[in-house]
């Protein structure tokens, strides 16, 4: 049923860490909530949607030390490239902040003084892993070593991913700190908690009110079973975050501040005055009658249903009107595989295909629960050529030319088919009804049946005949008016889908598509030449994206990336990928295995369907090789004749799309076009080992 008041919605998708690349798994999320958004919109309420990084942590200060930069270095380069993402999938992000910024710290230090002064912080000593070498506390993912149930090798600290036995990282055997190769020592320290436990009765109101979909309440009742535990929120220095008010060298952890960004974002967007209306207090204070909603990932259920409406109620905030979980993204039935190439960034995705096909694609098999999303590769080509452009673009092209050719480009002044017209107005009744309820498959299904009754009125009336004599001439211009018509309520409906087909289609319509227009069809009005609407989806592009997956990891490429909090069991992706170690250490023995040589660069030339490679001949002392390098964005080829440089001679011989690759070409940089190859010094030979 369509609302009648208006209501004042705050929308939010999980903050992405600032780390690495966005990939479609996070696109997912973010598509969902930007439909149901778009949707919000089209129908007359006022829906705010905030996101940002989640700029904190280990992993990130890690990552930043390893590059050779400031962690503020780090995430303000992630936060430009994750914007610009997010913008070319039309993600309509009212505004994209930060954790790492004053407004969050603000927050997160007044949220922590309240619940202070209320007795609900506590202290107690620990004892935890700590590297020696590198001097600091070890989060769990960041031990590893032999299973102490199944004697597995290489396990992490929480967990064994061969017996699935669960543990903390004192109990692994020969354990090894994953930074530095040393074994952690047990190191005592004092840290902060938040009673949770205070919060137990007011979480099982909260849950029992239907803040959450049913299968959550269900996990909610199983973790109310176990008890909840105290919540350790605090880190010791060195730590990328906030420092804790009173407590020298501690800091918030990373999971306490990042849901306090949605508050920051939407402080910032506030205090930017873009929207002079829009008032922080309106969307947070405890007895606001705005809604707040947040679009997660089921993997970080346990910090938006229990840690998250805790920590707001025990500050004297608003709690959220409801937590909607999605599944995982899956590619082909597998969870995302590097190997495989199906762990897609969003660069990839949109350097070879338009956002709208997924944006349709992950519509059509969105529902409100939790289960796992397919992306099937040839299931995704079929889907969107034959609804998008088979079905739907097609109406329009069967009926726009008569009107052009004939018509003067003028719809008629009468609509013959009330009945049907009729029909795709009252539809939009369930249909809104399954936006609002996040049934977005649902909805495209009852659009696209829609779109087959279009399909059949023009096969009936045959305006290709109509128009060859004068008796029918006007009955021609009539279906084709109609046809039109019809194409209009459904591009109406799918606007919030697919923005930038919409766009297109408000430009050839002559006429803004907004959800009451559907209901008075166009008659006597000019529309513009058609113009193709949309391709097709040719299988070769999916697979040039995939080869590129492929080719983004195995190259000589720094930016392979993790995305995991590294803290605990719990912090896991909002990306939903498959889990990396951060970072593998490898034996002295291993590393006199490598042969490292001086090389001369022969040849270098473009390797035209490859976006970063270059196809190098060079000469290792007597022999030549044939080496694809990744650094095409960084170098010309001419620029690279006759250059010296370094190069792994005993890397397996490696298949590609382009021809085998007979070792790899050492550089170092971020990557693009920041990227160096190594260089020797004068009197280096080709041939000579490096040591
Ligand atoms: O799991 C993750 O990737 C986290 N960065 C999500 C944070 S959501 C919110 F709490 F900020
Ligand atoms: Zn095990």
């Amino acid at each position: 049923m369509t609302k009648t008041t208006s209501q004042q919605i705050l929308v939010t998708t999980a903050l992405p860490y600032a780390n690495g690349s966005l990939h479609l798994g996070y696109m997912l999320e973010a598509i969902q909530a930007d439909i149901w958004v778009r949707f919000q919109k089209l129908i007359g309420n006022t829906c705010i949607y905030v996101c940002g990084d989640d700029a904190h942590g280990t992993p990130i200060m890690l990552k930043a030390e390893k590059m050779g930069i400031t962690p503020e270095a780090l995430v303000a380069k992630i936060h430009t490239e994750h914007k610009q993402d997010l913008e070319d999938f039309s993600i309509g992000i009212d505004n994209f902040h930060t954790t790492h910024s004053p407004e969050n710290q603000a927050l997160a230090t007044e949220i922590y003084r309240r619940l202070y002064k209320k007795g609900d912080i506590t202290k107690r000593t620990i004892h935890q892993a700590y590297d020696p070498i590198k001097n600091l506390f070890l989060p769990d993912r960041y031990v590893k070593g032999e299973c102490p149930k199944c004697g597995a090798k290489d396990q992490y600290g929480d967990n064994c991913e061969v017996c699935g036995a669960t543990y903390s990282p004192t109990d692994l055997k020969n354990p090894i700190s994953v930074i530095s190769g040393a074994t952690p020592i047990q190191k005592e320290s004092l840290h902060y908690f938040f009673c949770l436990d205070h919060y137990e009765q007011m979480l099982k109101n909260w849950t029992k009110a239907g803040h959450v979909q049913p299968e959550v309440a269900k996990k909610l009742s199983e973790w109310f079973e176990v008890g909840l535990q105290q919540w350790d929120i605090s880190r010791d220095g060195p730590y990328f975050g906030f420092e804790i008010p009173d407590a020298p060298n501690k800091y918030f952890y990373v999971w306490l501040d990042a849901p306090i960004g949605y508050m920051a974002s939407f402080k910032n967007l506030c205090d930017s005055n873009k929207n002079p209306s829009l008032k922080f207090d309106d969307y947070w204070k405890e007895d606001s009658q705005t809604e707040l909603y947040h679009f997660i990932g089921k993997d970080i259920i346990y910090f938006h249903a229990l840690f998250w409406p805790a920590l707001l109620a025990g500050s004297q905030f608003r709690t959220p009107t409801n937590v909607f979980a999605h599944g995982f993204l899956m590619v082909n039935g597998q969870r995302m595989s590097k190997s495989r190439g199906t762990l897609i960034t969003a660069r990839t995705y949109l350097n070879h295909l338009k956002p709208d096909y997924l944006r349709y694609y992950f519509a059509s098999k969105l529902g409100s629960g939790i289960d796992d999303i397919d992306f099937q590769l040839d299931d995704f080509v079929q889907r969107v050529n034959s609804d998008l452009v088979g079905k739907l673009v097609n109406i329009a092209s069967r009926c726009a030319g008569f009107i052009h050719q004939h018509f003067e480009g003028k719809l008629s002044t009468q609509c013959i088919e009330t009945e049907l017209y009729q029909k795709f107005i009252t539809a939009g009744d369930s249909i809104v009804n399954h936006f609002q309820h996040r049934e977005f498959s649902r909805a495209v299904r009852e659009i696209m049946s829609l779109a087959d009754d279009a399909n059949r009125y023009i096969d009936d009336q045959k305006p290709w005949n109509l128009i060859k004599s004068p008796e029918t001439r006007q009955k021609a211009h009539e279906s084709c008016s109609v046809g039109l018509n019809l194409f209009r309520v459904l591009m109406i409906y799918l606007k919030p889908i697919v923005p930038n087909l919409t766009q297109e289609v408000e430009t050839f319509l002559n006429c803004e598509l907004t959800w009451k227009n559907r209901l008075t069809p166009l008659l006597g009005h000019a529309i513009q030449p058609f113009k193709p609407l949309l391709q097709r989806i040719e299988l070769s592009e999916v697979n040039a994206m995939i080869e590129d997956s492929k080719e983004n990891l195995t190259e000589t490429s720094p930016a392979v990336q993790t995305n995991q909090a590294g803290e605990t069991s719990k912090t896991s992706t909002v990306g939903l990928v498959a889990k990396e170690p951060i970072r593998e250490t490898i034996t002295i023995e291993d590393f006199t295995k490598i042969d490292l040589r001086i090389a001369k660069i022969i040849t270098a030339e473009h390797v035209e369907e490859a976006q970063k490679l270059l196809k190098l001949t060079v000469d290792i002392g007597g022999e030549t090789r044939q080496i694809f390098a990744g650094i095409k964005e960084a170098y010309k080829p001419e620029d690279l004749i006759g250059k010296l440089t370094v190069v792994v001679a005993n890397l397996a011989p490696r298949k590609m799309r382009f021809g085998i690759s007979e070792g790899m070409v050492l550089a170092a940089g971020p990557g693009g076009r920041d990227l160096w190859i190594l260089e020797p010094h004068q009197g280096a030979e080709p041939g000579m080992r490096v040591k």
